[in-house]
């Protein structure tokens, strides 16, 4: 294409925050960031900016203020964020579950529910030992509770993306198709 012949420069424009929901494992940091550098968006990830709040990590909440104050802050650092211009936002496996705060993202952002099956959860959590809920008991039992009691809530969001040991670019892909096919990216 000759110099003066160049196509103008497009920048993609998202209308809505993108927010990332499902268990834990499902791959929601990992695939967030991707989907945002896809689309020249900004990356946040909710626990990230929790630990940022309270100067701790997340295990240290959970034990010297207890789960109950870590959900308070949950819900105040997402409505914070949601504040801001749009951007793709990872969350907590609780933060959707939380009634306030499914309501304020039901408003506000599109919802993404990674969904992934429980032995793939297995695998993803057993690298880290990091998260404070599969510490007192055995990982595999807790995420299938977890997944009994928190699917059918997580099933309440926009749009369902499986998780699976694929190349992140599927999910990437998947999520990048359903934005623009309900008018929330502009490329
Ligand atoms: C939690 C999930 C964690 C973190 C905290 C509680 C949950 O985030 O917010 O340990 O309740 O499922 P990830 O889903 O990113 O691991």
């Amino acid at each position: 294409m000759a110099k003066d012949e160049q196509a103008p420069e497009f920048r993609a424009e998202l209308k809505k925050h993108v927010v990332l929901v499902g268990l834990m494992g499902a791959g929601k940091s990992a695939i967030g960031r991707r989907v945002a550098t896809a689309i020249d968006a900004r990356f946040l990830d909710a626990d990230t900016e929790i630990e940022r709040a309270a100067g701790m990590k997340i295990p240290d909440i959970f034990e010297t203020r207890g789960e109950a104050e870590f959900r308070d802050g949950e819900r105040r650092v997402i409505a914070r964020l949601l504040e801001k211009a749009p951007l793709v936002l990872a969350t907590g496996g609780g933060a959707f579950i939380d009634d306030e705060t499914r309501a304020l993202l039901a408003e506000k952002a599109t919802t993404i529910w990674m969904r992934a099956d429980l032995d793939v959860l297995v695998r993803r959590c057993g690298r880290r030992s990091s998260r404070p809920l599969l510490k007192n008991g055995n990982p595999r039992e807790i995420l299938a509770r977890l997944m009994e009691s928190r699917y059918p809530i997580y099933a309440e969001a926009d749009v369902e993306v499986f998780s699976r040991d694929e190349p992140h670019e599927v999910s990437v892909n998947a999520i990048i198709k359903h934005l623009k096919d309900r008018g929330d990216l502009i490329l």
